[in-house]
């Protein structure tokens, strides 16, 4: 059994966050970590069964923070898990190890777990350090926060050239970088984590990807937005 977690980013507006919601009901939810947009973590908590994480935090604590999401707040909303460190917002907002590290304590501080992303980008792989490249995410990280925690993060192994484009990586080439990502944890920080699959997974490619017993599940983007979703879940046992 796979962990299934949905990213669903900007995709929807209320309307269908609430079609959403209904059409999942056909399916069992109630392990399914779902990252709403944060105005609609709210609606999810009142009417579905999923598990409730966040797509960021602040890395501060409440007060002055203007059109930020503090930890305390997420709490107060019965989120258990946020995401930190996805692709999108290393580029966008040009977030940083630091801040991701700064991020992870505002989670500690509240007892949540984090969903932590790393992975390259198409030219880092073609150069040939990909490895090297999701190491120092992991280690500029990890090397600075309470080690204790650590046994609360997931990490999420997302490609950033297999993000929203449809193309994923063989079932070989994410075997061997899940199997480095475990070594290295388990090597330098003594822990066994998680480490889930991200990018462009969808109904098309799932029953390929549950071939694949080192990854313990996936971090899904667009699938988690529509219909295929319930697909995915069920495919799930
Ligand atoms: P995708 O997104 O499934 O749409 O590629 C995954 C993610 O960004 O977490």
């Amino acid at each position: 059994m796979k962990l299934l977690i949905g990213n669903q980013k900007t995709y929807l507006n209320k309307e269908e966050v609430l079609k959403f919601i209904e059409f999942t009901k056909k399916s069992k939810c109630d392990d399914v970590i779902i990252c709403p947009s944060y105005p609609f973590i709210d609606l999810y908590k009142e009417k579905s069964d999923f598990i409730l994480g966040a797509q960021n935090v602040s890395e501060k604590v409440n007060g002055g923070t203007t059109g930020e999401i503090s930890a305390s707040q997420l709490k107060s909303l019965g989120v258990s898990y946020s995401i930190v460190g996805h692709s999108e917002r290393r580029k966008d907002q040009g977030e940083t190890n630091e801040q991701i590290v700064n991020k992870l304590n505002r989670l500690e501080e509240q007892g949540l777990n984090a969903i932590m992303c790393v992975g390259e980008t198409l030219v880092q792989r073609e150069k040939g350090i990909a490895k090297d490249f999701v190491a120092s995410e992991i280690i500029e990280t990890f090397d600075n926060i309470n080690k204790d925690y650590l046994k609360n993060i997931i990490v999420a192994y997302e490609p950033i050239w297999a993000i929203g484009t449809g193309i994923t990586p063989t079932n070989d080439e994410i075997i061997d970088m899940t199997n480095y990502i475990k070594d290295l944890i388990k090597d330098k920080y003594s822990v066994d984590l998680k480490v889930l699959y991200g990018g462009s997974v969808s109904k098309s490619n799932i029953d390929e990807l549950n071939k694949i017993a080192e990854v313990d599940g996936y971090l899904i983007g667009g699938a988690s937005t529509k219909e295929e979703f319930n697909y995915i879940i069920e495919r799930n046992v």
